[in-house]
């Protein structure tokens, strides 16, 4: 028998989860739609922590957490930059998970029958001294029915805070919201792909442009303005949706390298000033496929491909725009101090932190703390020093975001 008020409970939460699934379609990265899934399931269930896995080949690939026990609100999530994958096979749980296609509800998981073929992973709690008692895992189903990840929540709380299972009918409504979430996610992947192919054809001229490189500079540039926005005081619901145009805006900051010969970028010494000069040119090009403004992502990717070499003091290039579409471009005075936008100023230094630290034809890597020094150095002289300041004070998220992305041995 159907107990007719819990239809009415469920039918309201089917109105909550259509009403969510709106949202996710309207953003546009990746970590946002999956930040927003975690915050969504976890409100529905109350449940204490959460972790996302997307399939990548044979794995399944870590790929957003959530914890409260370990996180205050509003504070940068450093622990979004793990980096590790899991196999799928039967012999963890998500893996078992991902194999069978099913959802898996465990109340205490330090007490599973031995029979089962899947282990409990204690690692974690090991490391960090949190207690895991219940755990729902549930499948990510694409509309063709194959698994592009799972969504693993843990500890669901009581009106008293303390941990209790996973009541029933969040066993049914969660993996309706975690199918409904596949679209979104699938959309937000192919923007990615689709942006890294256009970073991929910058590539071909100018292979320090890799997409590695491209993921760094988007990541340090997120994590750096959140920490400055946090300096400045600004609202929480501001900087999420700042945070999250700036990540893909920042990934674009080069790809007006396309417009450059490759007898230029590919040279393996140092530049002349006469090729010095042409190189400039490629935040003009940058600047133009981004000029007719379609939305507030074109505006921002035109704002950092064309303002992201220029200078605190006012040194550097292109300075304003007169003619952009003059040949040659016809340039006013440097810009300098706020006249260069914020989000320029914010990826001038990660793409200078990204550069040094990697390996380029015409320079070794840096050692951080020589890097470290020539940023102090260069705080209202190259850079904006309220963005070094919050870049040295997140140089522990920026060495994580580093490691997630690093370049793959040749
Ligand atoms: P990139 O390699 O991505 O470098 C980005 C920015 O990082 C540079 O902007 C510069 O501000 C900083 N940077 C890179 N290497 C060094 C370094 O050894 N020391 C210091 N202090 N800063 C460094 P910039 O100078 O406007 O260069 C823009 C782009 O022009 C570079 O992008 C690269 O593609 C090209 N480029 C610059 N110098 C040379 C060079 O000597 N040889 C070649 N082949 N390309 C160069
Ligand atoms: C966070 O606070 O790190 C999540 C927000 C995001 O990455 O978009
Ligand atoms: C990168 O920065 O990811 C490319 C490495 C290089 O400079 O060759
Ligand atoms: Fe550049
Ligand atoms: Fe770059």
């Amino acid at each position: 028998m159907l107990n007719l008020s819990q239809i009415g409970n469920t039918s309201g939460i089917l109105v909550e989860i259509i009403a969510i699934n709106e949202q996710l379609n309207q953003l546009k990265d990746l970590d946002a739609i999956l930040d927003r899934i975690l915050t969504e399931v976890r409100r529905l269930t109350h449940a204490d922590a959460g972790t996302i896995f997307l399939v990548e080949k044979d794995n399944l690939k870590f790929s957003y957490v959530h914890n409260d026990t370990f996180m205050k609100a509003g504070e940068i999530n450093k622990d979004i930059y793990a980096n590790f994958t899991i196999p799928i096979n039967i012999g963890s749980i998500v893996g078992y998970v991902a194999s069978t296609g099913e959802p898996l509800n465990i109340d205490d998981a330090y007490n599973l029958a031995p029979s089962l073929p899947f282990q409990f992973n204690k690692n974690f709690d090991e490391k960090t001294g949190y207690k895991t008692t219940s755990i729902f895992t549930v499948p990510i189903k694409t509309s063709q029915g194959d698994v592009a990840g799972v969504i693993q929540i843990i500890n669901a709380r009581n009106a008293e805070g303390s941990s209790v299972p996973f009541p029933p009918d969040a066993q049914v409504l969660i993996p309706l919201l975690a199918n409904n979430a596949s679209v979104a996610i699938e959309r937000a992947i192919m923007t990615r792909e689709l942006i890294l192919r256009m970073i991929r054809m910058a590539e071909l001229r100018d292979p320090s442009e890799t997409g590695p490189h491209v993921q760094r500079v988007g990541g340090y540039s997120a994590e750096i303005y959140h920490k400055w926005a946090l300096n400045k005081g600004v609202d929480a619901k501001e900087i999420k949706k700042t945070k999250d145009l700036l990540r893909v805006a920042a990934m674009l900051h080069d790809v007006g390298k396309v417009g450059i010969s490759d007898k230029i970028l590919k040279k393996p010494d140092k530049l002349t000033d006469e090729e010095f000069a042409i190189i400039e040119l490629h935040t003009i090009y940058g600047a133009q496929l981004f000029a007719k403004s379609t939305s507030e992502l074109d505006t921002m990717s035109r704002e950092i491909a064309i303002g992201h070499h220029e200078k605190w003091t006012g040194k550097g290039y292109p300075g304003q725009l007169i003619d952009m579409w003059s040949n040659p471009p016809q340039l006013g005075a440097p810009k300098k101090g706020e006249e260069i936008p914020l989000m320029a100023r914010i990826v001038a230094l990660a793409d200078v932190f990204d550069a040094l630290t990697s390996r380029r034809s015409y320079k070794p890597p840096w050692p951080d703390e020589k890097i470290i020094a020539l940023f102090k150095e260069e705080s209202g002289n190259h850079f904006d020093p309220d963005v070094v300041a919050a870049f040295l004070d997140i140089f522990e998220v920026i060495k994580l975001i580093r490691a997630k992305y690093a370049d793959s041995p040749i």
